[in-house]
């Protein structure tokens, strides 16, 4: 079958190692089931497993993509839940300490079929197209829970949302303008400041700039860019959630005093569980939003969004299509 694969590593130039090309077919475990993929998104979590982040070099080739819509065996439209937890695991996913994403241990979704756990599959509804659908398991999901499960945040409440164009900032900023929090996000390029205005933000900002007024939450996937102004944003007792380090994991300062003195909390979150992202779809089944897609490209020019992202270019997300 048609698959994009990782065949090596490179960090300071990812985009060397991936291939498109052909793969076996994949074989189906007891309790696993095929599902045939119509729609796939990038994540930045493909560009880290290209640069050798997350990924063991024994696993290579690995094929690419944690999120997929497709047909189940059966024909029905559904989506996958791209996080693989331990058989005997109860609970909560995202916190079993064996679990995986589809393309670290298991392969990924960029492929004419994905086999995965039974019960990673869930329905999807008509009123979702298959593309729309392939960017809720990763980018979307992990912006629910940030909000909603690990932030807390509830209606009325100011969030602040950094690095806008992002997949995950997008789906922040819809989710919350849905939510009815007040929404200020920041972003180093005026064109997406304005694409997330229309998005939803009731105020855009230079990546550092000063905000009028301190905020409740700060969304933070950026890491080291951004830390020390995500920290300085919030009023006193006031939350970060953080899910992601994309310009790098190493702080300059970590502004440790303003956090104890201020009593912030700092709070980790990393995807979502599949009751959360069935509540996901649900939430966009009865609201109307939908995810900013940047571009469909068919599968076979997957190297045009890797470099796209790459790039930093995009606004929302890069959708394959098969
Ligand atoms: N923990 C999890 O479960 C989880 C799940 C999903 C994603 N993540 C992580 O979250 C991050 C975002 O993922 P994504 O898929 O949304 O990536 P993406 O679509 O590539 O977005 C990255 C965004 O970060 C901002 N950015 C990058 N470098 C920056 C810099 N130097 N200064 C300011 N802003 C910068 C950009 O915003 P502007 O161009 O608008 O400034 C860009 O749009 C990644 O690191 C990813 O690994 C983690």
């Amino acid at each position: 079958m048609l698959a994009v694969y990782a065949d090596s590593f490179s960090f300071d130039d990812p985009l060397a190692g991936l291939v498109v090309g052909e793969r076996p077919d994949p074989e189906v475990p007891d309790g696993w089931t095929t599902v045939t993929v119509k729609a796939a998104s990038l994540n930045h979590h493909d560009l880290w497993s290209l640069r050798g982040v997350g990924l063991r070099q024994e696993a290579l080739p690995m094929i690419l993509g944690c999120d997929a819509a497709g047909l189940d065996e059966d024909g029905n439209e559904v989506l996958v839940h791209a996080v693989v937890s331990d058989p005997g695991w109860t609970g909560d996913e995202t916190l079993d300490p064996r679990r995986s994403l589809l393309s670290e241990r298991y392969q990924g979704t960029f492929a004419d079929k994905v086999v995965v756990p039974r019960g990673n599959v869930i329905p999807k509804p008509a009123s979702l197209s298959f593309e729309e659908a392939a960017c809720l398991p990763t980018a979307w999901l992990t912006a629910y829970r940030m909000l909603f499960v690990q932030g807390g945040m509830r209606p009325g409440q100011t969030v602040l949302v950094q690095g806008a164009g992002g997949g995950v900032a997008t789906a922040l900023i819809a989710l919350a303008r849905a939510a009815g929090l007040r929404v200020f996000a920041t972003s180093r390029d005026e064109a997406k400041r304005q694409r997330a205005l229309e998005l939803g933000a009731h105020e855009v900002f230079e990546s550092g700039a000063r905000l009028p007024i301190r905020v409740d939450a700060v969304m933070e996937t950026v890491g080291k860019a951004t830390w020390s102004h995500s920290v300085k944003a919030l009023g006193p007792g006031g939350t970060i959630v953080t899910s992601g380090t994309t310009s790098g994991p190493d702080l300059d300062n970590a502004e440790l005093t303003r956090i104890f003195f201020l009593q912030l909390r700092v709070i980790g979150s990393t995807m979502g569980t599949r009751h959360e992202l069935a509540s996901l779809v649900t939430m966009l089944d009865a609201t109307g939003v939908r995810p900013v897609i940047d571009r469909v490209l068919p599968m076979s020019q997957a190297h045009d969004g890797f470099a796209a992202m790459a790039g930093g270019e995009q606004f929302g997300k890069i959708v394959f299509t098969r």
